[in-house]
């Protein structure tokens, strides 16, 4: 039996069929559109047809939604919407830091429909968890955007397990995804249950910032005797084995996971995005993944 893990290169979020590597555009804002449109085109050149982003994403001067309007103009430009799988979100609401209300929520994934130029998103998540939002009203609120059209599939951000389950129990149609940090210097999802949850009740979980938001790159280095160094230089040995960038054998580990369906990076550099997919063929062994583990935690695995 080998020993190599497998990673499969493509998903499904409900009914919807995916690439294992998804596109996040919360550092596109500022963005032109004709480069937003080269973005999006490389990553469907190489398999990468989800494309994330959400209204907060660029938040500032002029309010909510610059990433969501340059992707919008950057897809209505090349004719790409058909192509991509539509994923935004809702409920983060400065000065509000969350508000979930049905009646926000619903306004929210209207303007997020106009500034995507789009009639429906296929994706909606709830960004972070608003703790004052009662699940029956958030799951109000999806229903009425999933019955008028505006999305195809609903799932969450930032949840916890009981925080998933309970929302669930309040819909009758199944959430389709969720959305947790996971990379080789984050690794709660493997022990609070965001995996186990994800394979219980089929959610393509997204694994956010897979690169440690630029931490687990070529070059970084990470404080000495950091769980950060530690984790670089088995991700070093490995690439150098593979002939790959260490940031391919991240995104293998993340991948490699049985629990994830798919990791969301980020990067804003075109040759970036269709090098990403060298991550398929890293030849990680069972020991080189729970090495990298190991290394994440300091101590070998009991
Ligand atoms: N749901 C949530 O709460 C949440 C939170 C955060 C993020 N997200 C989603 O996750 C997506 C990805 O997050 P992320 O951008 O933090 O992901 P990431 O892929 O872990 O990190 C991206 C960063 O790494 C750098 N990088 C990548 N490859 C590199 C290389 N070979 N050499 C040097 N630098 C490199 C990029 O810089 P360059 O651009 O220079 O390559 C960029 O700054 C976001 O866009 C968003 O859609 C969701």
């Amino acid at each position: 039996m080998s020993n190599i893990l497998p990673i499969a290169k493509s998903t499904t979020v409900g009914p919807l069929n995916a690439g294992r590597i998804a596109y996040g555009c919360w550092r596109m804002a500022g963005a032109t559109a004709s480069e937003a449109q080269s973005k999006i085109e490389a990553a469907l050149a190489v398999g990468i047809n989800m494309i994330d982003t959400a209204p907060i994403y660029g938040f500032g001067k002029q309010g909510f939604g610059p990433a969501e309007a340059v992707l919008g103009e950057g897809m209505a430009l090349g004719g790409l919407r058909d192509r991509v799988l539509m994923v935004t979100k809702g409920g983060i609401h400065p000065p509000n830091p969350y508000d979930s209300r049905a009646q926000t929520l619903i306004e929210s994934c209207d303007d997020s429909l106009k500034r995507l130029r789009t009639d429906h998103i296929d994706l909606f998540l709830i960004h972070r968890p608003d703790l004052l939002a009662a699940h029956e009203e958030v799951a109000e609120a999806l229903t009425t955007l999933r019955t008028a059209g505006k999305i195809r599939e609903a799932g969450v951000s930032n949840f916890s397990t009981d925080q998933l389950r309970a929302l669930q129990s309040k819909l009758d149609f199944p959430l389709s995804a969720s959305q947790p940090e996971f990379s080789a210097i984050h690794t709660d999802p493997l022990t609070n249950g965001d995996t186990d949850i994800a394979q219980e009740l089929g959610l393509c979980l997204m694994a956010w910032s897979p690169l440690g938001g630029g931490r687990l790159v070529p070059g970084a280095r990470g404080e000495p005797g950091s769980a950060e160094a530690r984790v670089l230089a088995v991700l070093e040995e490995i690439a150098g084995r593979n002939d790959v960038g260490i940031d391919h054998v991240a995104l293998a580990w993340v991948l490699a996971h049985p629990g994830v369906g798919s990791a969301l990076i980020g990067t804003q550099s075109e040759a970036r995005i269709r090098e990403s997919v060298k991550a398929f063929e890293v030849q990680m062994t069972r020991r080189d993944w729970y090495a990298v583990l190991e290394a994440a935690r300091g101590e070998k695995m009991p």
